[in-house]
């Protein structure tokens, strides 16, 4: 019998392709979606993709009788991927307590229902910012957590530890923290894909929002930094490939795969590129020219960031096959078809 999953945010960027991958894979998907930060009209876009619709509560996860009352409506939900959170870095610093709460609180309430069940499966949306500005390249799992330099990286800190504590005490409950490097792309059919809301803070979108037009030119925020073009380095993971870590993780703790009831991996894909490389790799594989200026840094940003694979590939069996052209030519496709929605 399918097994049922619970993806809250599954109408958010990663968790919108996550819930394809595991409906593709014959997972049931049941979406809780506050829509704060997503759009409804991405069921239908799943929905298209996989001729599957996906169950869909709208509910806000911060009411914690509602959570509640979820877990006694679907009693059969056999494991829960965890994305709903706030997650603008800068917003998180004029607004920490909208963070706490939101990415705290939420995660609280949800495991509080998930101890009460004699075994479940748990995987949770992190993110490489846990490491800050690592002393080694490539960041390793074993990479000290450093002190966040956000209320939301610090959200994301704080909730691996409410993780890893709670599955000391709790040894039905089987859980894994993935971090994420930079997720960016899109579903390939352009019937899903990442929707910034107002000015995008991230590179990408805003490269591809730059392309079409809607931004007259993208600002490089510094090149003074000591790289190989003075321009940050990341590691930018497609969001497919990203999807499907999560099905991968998920299918561990099920089939009772997992070293130990609380696991980590980093999900990269080892490879650093600078933000000019990206820009070049844009403009190479779509054919788009791309405005762009040098400005001054960004306060908070790292010089490099890139994963060391080695565990994830390992002890996963994954690896991320897609390039970064691949991933950009899909967010250039994505951009091309979603001025058309009214999303
Ligand atoms: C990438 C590079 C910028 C915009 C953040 C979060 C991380 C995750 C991904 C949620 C940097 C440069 C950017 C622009 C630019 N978020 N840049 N001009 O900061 O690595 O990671 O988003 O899970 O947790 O920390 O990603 O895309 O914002 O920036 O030059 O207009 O592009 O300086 O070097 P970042 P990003």
């Amino acid at each position: 019998m399918n097994k049922k999953i619970l993806v809250t945010g599954g109408l958010g960027f990663i968790g919108s392709h996550t819930v394809v991958a595991l409906q593709e894979k014959g997972f049931k998907v049941v979406i809780i979606d506050n829509l704060s930060n997503s759009s409804i009209d991405v069921l239908a876009g799943i929905t298209k993709i996989t001729g599957k619709e996906p169950e869909f509560e709208r509910m806000d996860l911060r009411n914690k009788q509602e959570v509640k009352n979820f877990f006694q409506k679907y009693p059969d939900i056999e494991g829960v991927i965890h994305f709903a959170a706030s997650k603008a870095v800068g917003e998180s610093v004029e607004n920490p307590l909208l963070y706490y709460e939101n990415n705290l609180s939420t995660l609280v309430y949800i495991l509080q229902e998930l101890v009460e069940r004699p075994k479940a499966h748990f995987i949770f949306s992190s993110s490489c910012t846990v490491y800050g500005q690592a002393d080694n390249l490539p960041i390793t799992e074993n990479a000290p957590v450093k002190k966040a330099e956000s209320p939301y990286g610090n959200t994301k800190q704080i909730g691996e530890e409410i993780i890893a504590d709670t599955c000391k005490v709790h040894a039905g409950l089987k859980a894994i923290s993935l971090r994420y490097f930079n997720p960016i792309g899109a579903h390939p059919s352009a019937d899903i894909g990442e929707l910034p809301i107002g000015t995008p803070q991230n590179l990408v979108p805003f490269i591809t929002q730059t392309a079409i037009g809607k931004r007259k030119e993208l600002s490089v925020f510094g090149d003074d930094y000591p790289t190989e073009d003075g321009t940050c380095i990341r590691d930018y993971i497609h969001v497919m490939d990203l999807a499907r870590a999560h099905v991968v993780a998920l299918q561990r703790l099920i089939n009772g795969s997992e070293k130990s009831n609380y696991e980590v991996f980093n999900l990269g894909t080892g490879k650093g590129n600078s933000v000019l490389e990206v820009i070049k790799t844009f403009e190479e594989s779509t054919g788009q020219r791309l405005p762009y200026k040098i400005a001054g840094r960004r306060e908070g940003d790292v010089i490099a960031a890139y994963a060391d694979t080695e565990k994830a590939n390992k002890e996963l069996g994954w690896k991320a096959d897609l390039t970064l052209a691949e991933a950009l030519q899909s967010a250039w496709k994505w951009q091309t078809v979603v001025e058309d929605k009214d999303l």
